[in-house]
């Protein structure tokens, strides 16, 4: 018997190495940045806080995070290459990135990044013991049953004997200090909840790609130059 599996999700995940003053640098300047938060009161008891919410949404123009941005680049482009987009053919822009901070049962809820293609999570500082990254499914595509793979009572009472690679809905994705994690913007994603985080900082960038030649080209964004505001 064959099994055929179609239509993946697919995450990149990979390391990057960076020295530890460059590390100290970076987190300094994400510690200040949360002292100096705009919006405080956005951030509640069991939130982290998250530095897209507060006034620091572009730390790629930061001098501090280029070598970390560079070393990201060569990592989108993998990922470009993975699902065959020509990277000759597309401009890539950053056009947001923050860092995020948790401390003790604050976590990020699930979320979707709406106004980009794809978007990555890198791990500045985290310890083993601090939460991880979960992806959930949507389209749910072998639950014959509709809600049964989502279903608590279904695992109790055993009609659903166990989650495995056909039927799961939820994945937790196990990262360590240093980990970077590329996936489409689109893909709900959250942190585990059930962790006690010992100041976790990661850092995230939304990414567009543009069309460097949009002439005969239906879908894609054309390029910005053609664009005209109105
Ligand atoms: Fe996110």
């Amino acid at each position: 018997m064959n099994i055929i599996n179609l239509f993946p999700l697919t995450i990149i995940k990979d390391k990057i190495k960076i020295d530890d003053d460059e590390k100290n640098l970076m987190l300094n300047e994400i510690r200040n940045m949360k002292k100096n938060s705009k919006n405080i009161s956005f951030q509640t008891a069991t939130n982290a806080w998250t530095g897209d919410t507060q006034g620091f949404e572009f730390i790629h123009k930061s001098k501090n995070f280029e070598k970390l941005f560079l070393e990201i680049k060569k990592r989108v482009l993998e990922y470009l290459k993975c699902i065959e987009i020509d990277d000759k053919l597309i401009d890539i822009y950053i056009q947001r990135s923050w860092a995020t901070i948790s401390e003790s049962n604050e976590r990020i809820k699930k979320h979707r990044h709406f106004q980009s293609h794809i978007s990555f999570a890198y791990y500045l500082k985290k310890n083993k013991n601090d939460a991880n990254l979960i992806i959930f499914d949507e389209n749910y595509k072998n639950e014959v049953m509709p809600g049964i793979f989502r279903s608590e009572t279904a695992l109790q009472k055993g009609i659903v004997k166990k989650m495995n690679q056909f039927n799961v809905t939820q994945a937790i994705i196990n990262v360590e200090e240093n980990d970077i994690i590329i996936f489409p913007s689109k893909t709900i994603h959250s942190t585990q909840a059930s962790k006690s985080n010992d100041e976790r900082i990661s850092i995230s960038a939304d990414i567009i790609f543009v069309a460097k030649d949009s002439k005969l080209l239906e879908m894609g964004l054309p390029p910005l130059n053609e664009w005209t505001k109105i």
